[in-house]
């Protein structure tokens, strides 16, 4: 399987073997993020949860956003749809929806960013043009109302059809994610469903207004492996036949050796790479990239062998490290210079982006001027496993 050899192969492989990407090659940017700040105001001082973001959604695809926990990948997506609840709030950039204009008509380019949050215009485009599912379904789920009553309710909020119609398209919606005798569970509560099966049903609300861009907030997290395949694969399959976006944010790079076309990675608030699978998977530039690839299991390794984990641990978001924020965990750390200049991204290619003082932006050397052992050298047993 490609994506499994993908996982395999993965931290350091030559990129002899990578295959083409799914999905719409080079799709046309659905949502761009551009220097996306979103800030919280604490007793304690100002967490800078988005720091600079910019990302590009394209039509047709998947963007996985990964990094590992606090990194800024929810609050970027909630962001997106003006979910950021008090003391955070969007406090500078833009993220762009193109709307319309996908067959070819001139269609319209809206600032999200600049939207009242709980405005009208924001809730028009939440299930409408974007929809939003999250790692546990329960939370977005009533307990008292069926989930047919449920799916009705959000079809008509953006659909001018009547309860029958709109009870129709429960029942369809309910069977494209593969839930069984439709008709009949239309009428259960959500406590008698299984885990997975409350996913399905999350995913078949978010699908009920055809929105362009699914964002899947680490929607398998709480899943056994199986449930958690099985979802992937839906999510794929519904993805060939809708052709919508799919922004997934997960911890886990096995998972995104299954689900991306394109991956970011995301480090205290900043994207500190970006590009297409293939080239993450097998030319990762990053030391951030090259660790957390190096957290995945691969075939073919003896079985007692530890896997590594990244050194230390994420600084506190609200007391940055100077320079580059990956700098105190870093095993390439040039001292005077990543602790003092911050990184600008540096374009590798097209869609192909890093922002690391390796690659230059410091009058240092020539981008891609290190080779892969003084990039990131082998972490010793000793700095694997602890500050
Ligand atoms: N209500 C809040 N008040 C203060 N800080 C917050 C609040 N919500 C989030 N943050 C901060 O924003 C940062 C980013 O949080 P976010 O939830 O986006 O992380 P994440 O990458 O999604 O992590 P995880 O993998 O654990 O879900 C965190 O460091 C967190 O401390
Ligand atoms: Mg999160």
């Amino acid at each position: 399987m490609r994506a499994g050899e993908r996982a395999a192969e993965a931290g350091g492989a030559p990129a002899a073997q990578a295959g083409g990407a799914p999905g719409a090659p080079g799709g046309e940017v659905l949502v761009e993020l551009r220097g996306l700040k979103t800030h919280f105001f604490t007793d304690e001082g100002t967490v800078r949860a988005v720091d600079g973001v910019d990302l590009e959604i394209r039509r047709g695809r998947t963007l996985c956003v990964v990094g590992e926990s606090g990194c800024g990948k929810s609050i970027t997506a909630r962001s997106i749809l003006q979910l950021v609840e008090a003391p955070g709030r969007v406090v500078d950039g833009r993220i762009l929806l193109r709307r319309g204009g996908a067959d070819g008509g001139p269609g319209e380019v809206v600032d999200l960013a600049g939207l009242k949050p709980g405005g009208k215009e924001i809730r028009s485009v939440r299930g409408k043009d974007i929809a939003m599912i999250f790692q546990e379904p329960m939370t977005s789920l009533s307990l008292v109302h069926t989930v047919g009553n449920q799916m009705v309710e959000a079809i008509r909020v953006h659909n001018d059809v009547g309860k029958r119609e709109a009870r129709e398209r429960a029942v369809e919606l309910l069977g494209m994610v593969n839930i069984p005798n439709p008709g009949r569970l239309v009428d259960s509560y959500p406590f008698q469903f299984s885990g997975g099966m409350r996913q399905r049903v999350m995913i078949a609300m978010a699908l009920s207004c055809d929105p362009g861009l699914l964002i899947a907030d680490e929607p398998t997290t709480a899943l056994d492996v199986t449930t958690q395949a099985q979802i992937m694969e839906l999510l794929k399959r519904l993805q060939r036949e809708l052709g919508m976006a799919i922004m997934f944010i997960t911890h886990d790079m096995g998972v995104v050796a299954e689900m991306a076309d394109d991956v970011a990675i995301m480090y205290l608030g900043k994207v500190v790479e970006k590009g297409p699978v293939d080239d993450i998977f097998h030319d990762p530039k990053h030391p951030y990239t090259r660790a957390l690839l190096e957290s995945i299991p691969k075939i073919g390794h003896r079985r007692r062998e530890r896997l590594r984990s990244i050194k230390g641990i994420v600084p506190d978001p609200a007391n940055r490290p100077a320079g580059c924020v990956f700098h105190t965990r870093c095993d390439a750390f040039m001292p005077g210079r990543c602790d003092a200049t911050v990184p600008p991204p540096v374009a590798l290619g097209p869609d192909r982006q890093v922002r690391c003082l390796l690659y230059g932006g410091d009058g240092g050397p020539a981008p891609g001027a290190p080779d892969a052992q003084t990039a990131a050298p082998e972490p010793t047993p000793e700095s694997s496993h602890g500050d």
